[in-house]
């Protein structure tokens, strides 16, 4: 069986790699040849832990390979995952018409059976879409199945969350397709689930939607916190231990960023509208997140009363810790704001900031980029803690504090301990902690 690989971001590079371990023979393919150009020799063009040496792993081994041929590659797959991209548009809905154009060129290059699998997160009755495109566009008379089968890998721990699933969801209208894709997934045979597609697809999005409602919840209640004496970390440990809940994300902060959770949320709500059905609940789960930003700010303001010509160090620009991906990091919208206010901006991440500097390009004294967190620290009247990289965890505050020409420390994602911190001598602010 020869799997094709169609778009190689970050999704599709990930199962690409990862597909190849586990001994398939893969061909990845995207309309960005720098990508393919890259993914060949070796070079991967994303940051993700563990990834790119398994990359050449299976490059060396034979069993993985790239090309800018899209017809190529479909003609020589049995089975296509469909990895491209469906960004969000202006009323929220998914933008589909990669996944589109797509499948008119699967049905273009149709010469024997396939798989048509969505790897992608899509609305929930795209399949049918698929299917009657390439049933339109189709020239003779070649098989195919559509069939679903959802990513759940997050960022910075995309190569174990593939190798270690919670579950393999496989979505399917025909035996013959179920068969494939159980064969493809066989070595976690015990995590698989078997729906229709309907279903899978709509897996998907309730489990971000989901998991992005437990991150709005406690941070709603770490402004609960923040009007009483009650410690936000332990109110989520309480709640955790009660194993119906469970602790994972629960973790108050700035907010949910990422390529996933805000584009799914409001993807869902939308889907919701068009088929008579009122999501509410999940535009509040929105609005809670996109409000953080705006009580961040409050909290500077709280620290330095004027923004305007203050120094102001701000360590981590990613969306969340071991990746370099800034796509709706809480950083953008905090920069700007910090901007308008016309404070002097000092960034650092370990691993961001070429991303950062796109889109915010060096503008010294009003925008620099430093090499190291203690640069970015140095004659800073506020530190803010944006994404809680185990670097600033482990940081040498002593030394931080002689830099700084106020020790102020505004930390959005609750990296140090109050008391410690305030022993050493700085002023400290966190999220729904006294
Ligand atoms: C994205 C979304 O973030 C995710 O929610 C969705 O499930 C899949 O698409 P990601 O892999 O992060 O996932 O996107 P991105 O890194 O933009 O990769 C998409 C790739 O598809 C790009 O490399 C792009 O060049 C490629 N592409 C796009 C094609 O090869 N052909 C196209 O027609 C369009
Ligand atoms: C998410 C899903 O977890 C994954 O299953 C899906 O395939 C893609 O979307 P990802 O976006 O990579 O993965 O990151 P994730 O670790 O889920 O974090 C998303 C955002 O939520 C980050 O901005 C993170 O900082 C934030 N978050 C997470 C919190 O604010 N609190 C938490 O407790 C957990």
């Amino acid at each position: 069986m020869k799997i094709g690989v169609i778009g190689t971001g970050y999704v599709g590079m990930v199962t690409a790699v990862c597909l190849a371990d586990l001994g398939h023979d893969v061909i990845g393919t995207d309309i960005d040849k720098e990508k393919i150009d890259k993914a060949s020799q070796g070079i991967c063009h994303i940051y993700e832990p563990g990834l790119e040496p398994l990359l050449q792993k299976n490059l060396e081994k034979g069993n993985l390979s790239f090309s800018h041929d899209l017809e190529e590659t479909i003609r020589a797959s049995d089975v296509l995952f469909v990895c491209v991209n469906t960004p969000q548009r202006e009323d929220g809905s998914a933008d589909m018409c990669y996944v589109e154009s797509t499948s008119r060129s699967i049905a273009e290059n149709l010469n024997k059976y396939k798989v048509v699998v969505e790897k992608s997160t899509v609305p929930v009755k795209t399949s049918m879409w698929i299917k009657r495109t390439i049933s339109l566009y189709k020239k003779g008379g070649g098989e195919f199945d559509v069939a679903s089968n959802p990513e759940f890998l997050r960022e910075g721990t995309a190569v174990a969350d593939f190798m270690h699933p919670d579950r393999v969801i496989i979505g399917v209208e025909t035996k013959r397709a179920e068969d494939v894709l159980v064969k493809i997934y066989d070595t976690f045979k015990d995590k698989i689930l078997v729906t229709n597609i309907d279903t899978a697809e709509l897996i998907k999005h309730a489990s971000n939607s989901f998991l992005a409602l437990k991150i709005s919840y406690i941070n709603l209640m770490a402004e609960l916190c923040e009007k009483t004496d009650a410690d936000v970390e332990l109110v989520a440990k309480g709640m955790g231990l009660d194993e119906r809940i469970g602790e994972r994300f629960l973790r108050a902060g700035l907010g949910y960023g990422g390529s996933c959770f805000p584009k799914d949320v409001r993807a869902l709500i939308k889907i919701g509208e068009d088929l008579g059905v009122d999501l509410a609940l999940l535009k509040e789960v929105d609005r809670i997140n996109t409000s953080r930003i705006q009580s961040y700010i409050a909290k500077v303001k709280k620290a330095l009363w004027i923004i305007k010509d203050k120094k102001v160090a701000v360590l981590g620009l990613a969306f969340k810790p071991e990746t370099d991906d800034i796509r709706n990091a809480p950083s953008i919208a905090l920069i700007e704001e910090l901007q308008n206010e016309g404070a002097f901006l000092r960034l650092y991440d370990p691993e961001a900031m070429d991303n950062m500097r796109s889109i915010t390009p060096e503008d010294p004294p009003k925008i620099v980029y430093t090499e190291n967190p203690y640069d970015a620290v140095k004659d800073a009247n506020a530190v803010l803690i944006v994404t809680e990289w185990e670097e600033f965890r482990f940081i040498d505050l002593p030394k931080v504090k002689d830099l700084m020409a106020n020790p102020i420390i505004i930390d959005g994602r609750n990296v140090f301990d109050p008391e410690e911190v305030r022993n050493l001598g700085f002023e400290y602010y966190s999220v729904g902690r006294q």
